[in-house]
């Protein structure tokens, strides 16, 4: 595989940037260590010099999409395994006033694709084509919704909010404990992937905490784009890059491919939950329909007794209906007619409440397909709320950590390995065990289905909170559930964030939740109804800005160490 050197680390001098990952201890100081309350401003994100990135922008009087457009690019620098310019997401705003909006930025699968190219002659799915590797990219699309993004709401100029990224890439940053122990967990790859090793190693050794990663070569990429706007990405010298380093090494992106890739500005899908309006990702993620189906189904319920046996089981036997019909009737709409208005209307809820008993319905009862267990886990998400109360949410990702594991020799940046979002064949689980069908085979030019689920909650015409997180299949009922904490619950902010999290999605048929997740009781419980329970690593990393009284109040997830920061100084929360 052909790769240059792309090395240029020096160890640190300066102190490490404290970020207080929180193991396991999901309480008292350090879950306050990543949340903030202000008076102004609001950024929250996975990535301490990235927040600072946006509240910068917010401070010299940038709106929210200029911040988010500064943290955006900052993440692609400062936290590779997910932020980039190699992958794609969404962004979803709320303008003070009231109108919404949502840009899509998602990849779509290149010219040269088509349905069965992960498969063998015999019909049976590749190991592994369509995550690791040239042939696991879609066209990438970060850069053209950052832009478009610009276009429309941008106060700042395009430059000024490049500004931070290339200075975290040309003067280096500290790495954080964080990042090292994810560059520990990448080592695996690196015999199959030079090019990883030349970006993360230090003379044949791991990158440690404190020591500074320089990046010169990205800095060369996000110059072209600071100078030239998304042509420096989409057409040009980058774009021959990406070109040439997929034709090296067997992948489908062109120069074509770029120079077409276009963001698609979307209406959102909007519903209601117990009186609020919730505003969130409409196809081709599933996210917004998933959510509202499964707030649709809990409605009905009562929940007043809080989170006791039967409100755990209604929300296991919601997720699993609503991810019946992800599997069935979602992906690209540019590709397929999916029946939006009927899925989140308020009748079709009640039509599968109907059929909610008791006891666990086993998921071959419901239309759907087959089976897996889910794997790494990187995405991130970021929020931020200016002072004139303008939101933005926006989930961003290379799918897997650190992607398809190919840097863009010369360019800098790692490339998506989203390809594998597509449903690569029919019944076949992919890398988080979703499955899918017609609606999701691949086809040239087409969006892959997604779960990214970045969502705001309106309140008496105002937006009240505004969240999203990363994991996969997780994001979902991660969201979902984050939001009962705060509207059945009645918990504050942090506590909503903090609180343990479960997850169902149909196939496999199996609850999965987070360790002390489930209460020894509440575990006995579930089984007796007959779900079958699975222990599994922490689920999500959830970025949370609301508005409580006249100030607002960021929430960093502890399970990763985000940071949230107000602008103006704000305190500690
Ligand atoms: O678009 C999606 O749904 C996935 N590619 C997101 C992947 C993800 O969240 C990985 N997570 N932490």
């Amino acid at each position: 595989m052909p790769r240059r050197n792309m090395k240029t680390v020096f160890t640190a001098i300066s102190p490490v940037i404290v970020m207080i990952v929180v193991a396991g201890a999901l309480s008292g100081v350090h879950a306050k260590e990543g949340s903030a309350r202000s008076n102004g401003g609001m950024v929250s994100s996975a990535c301490p010099e990235a927040t600072a990135a946006g509240v910068r922008v917010l401070e010299a009087g940038g709106n929210a999409v200029d911040a988010a457009i500064a943290v955006g690019f900052a993440l692609a620098v400062s936290y590779p395994s997910a932020g980039n310019i190699g992958g794609g997401g969404f962004m979803l705003v709320r303008l003070a006033p009231g109108e919404t909006v949502f840009i899509d930025f998602r990849e779509k699968a290149p010219m040269g694709a088509h349905r069965d190219m992960y498969l063998d002659a015999d019909g049976n799915v590749i190991d592994d084509l369509s995550v690791r590797g040239h042939l696991a990219s879609g066209v990438p699309g970060t850069v053209a919704g950052l832009w478009k993004a610009h276009r429309m709401y941008g106060s700042k100029g395009w430059k000024e909010l490049l500004a931070p990224s290339l200075k975290l890439a040309e003067k280096g940053f500290a790495v954080s404990p964080y990042l090292a122990a994810s560059l520990e967990r990448l080592h695996a790859r690196f015999e199959q992937y030079p090019c990883l090793a030349g970006f993360f190693d230090i003379k044949g050794g791991l990158l440690e905490a404190g020591d500074i990663l320089i990046q010169p070569e990205l800095a060369g990429t996000l110059e072209l784009i600071a100078d030239l706007g998304q042509d420096g990405f989409y057409r040009g010298r980058t774009a021959r890059m990406i070109a040439d380093e997929m034709c090296g090494g067997g992948g489908l992106i062109t120069e074509e491919d770029l120079a077409s890739y276009k963001a698609v500005v979307r209406r959102p899908v909007e519903g209601s939950y117990r009186g609020f309006d919730i505003i969130s990702a409409p196809p081709p993620s599933s996210g917004g329909i998933v959510l509202l189906e499964i707030l649709n189904i809990l409605e009905g319920y009562d929940m007043d007794g809080g989170r006791d046996m039967e409100t755990l089981h209604q929300v296991v036997e919601a997720e699993r209906r609503a991810y019946a019909d992800r599997a069935r009737w979602l992906g690209d709409p540019d590709f397929i007619d999916i029946p939006v208005d009927n899925l989140i209307s308020k009748d079709y809820a009640a039509e599968l409440r109907k059929n909610i008993r008791s006891a666990a319905t086993p998921s071959v009862e419901l239309d759907g397909g087959g089976a897996a267990a889910p794997e790494s886990e990187e995405t991130t998400h970021y929020s931020v709320v200016d002072a004139e109360g303008n939101a933005v949410a926006v989930t961003t990702t290379l799918n897997g950590s650190y992607g398809s594991s190919v840097v863009v020799g010369g360019a800098g940046f790692l490339m998506n390995n989203e390809m594998d979002d597509f449903s690569v064949k029919p019944g076949v689980p992919n890398m988080y065990g979703l499955i899918g069908g017609e609606a999701n085979a691949i086809e040239p030019g087409k969006r892959m289905l997604s779960s990214m689920t970045p969502t705001i909650v309106v309140k008496n015409g105002e937006t009240w909170f505004v969240l999203g997180t990363p994991g996969g299949s997780t994001i979902i009922t991660t969201v979902a559930q984050v939001m009962m904490n705060i509207i059945d619950f009645g918990m504050g902010p942090l506590e909503a964030v903090i609180s343990p999290r479960y997850h169902h999605q149909w196939s496999p048929d199996l609850v999965y939740f987070e360790k002390d997740g489930l209460s020894d009781d509440e575990r006995e419980g579930l089984e007796k109804k007959g779900h079958e329970l699975r222990e599994r690593s922490p689920i999500g990393d959830v970025q949370l800005i609301m508005k409580e009284g006249n100030s607002l109040t960021g929430v960093s997830d502890p399970r990763r160490g985000g940071l949230s920061r107000g602008t103006g100084g704000a305190s500690a929360h």
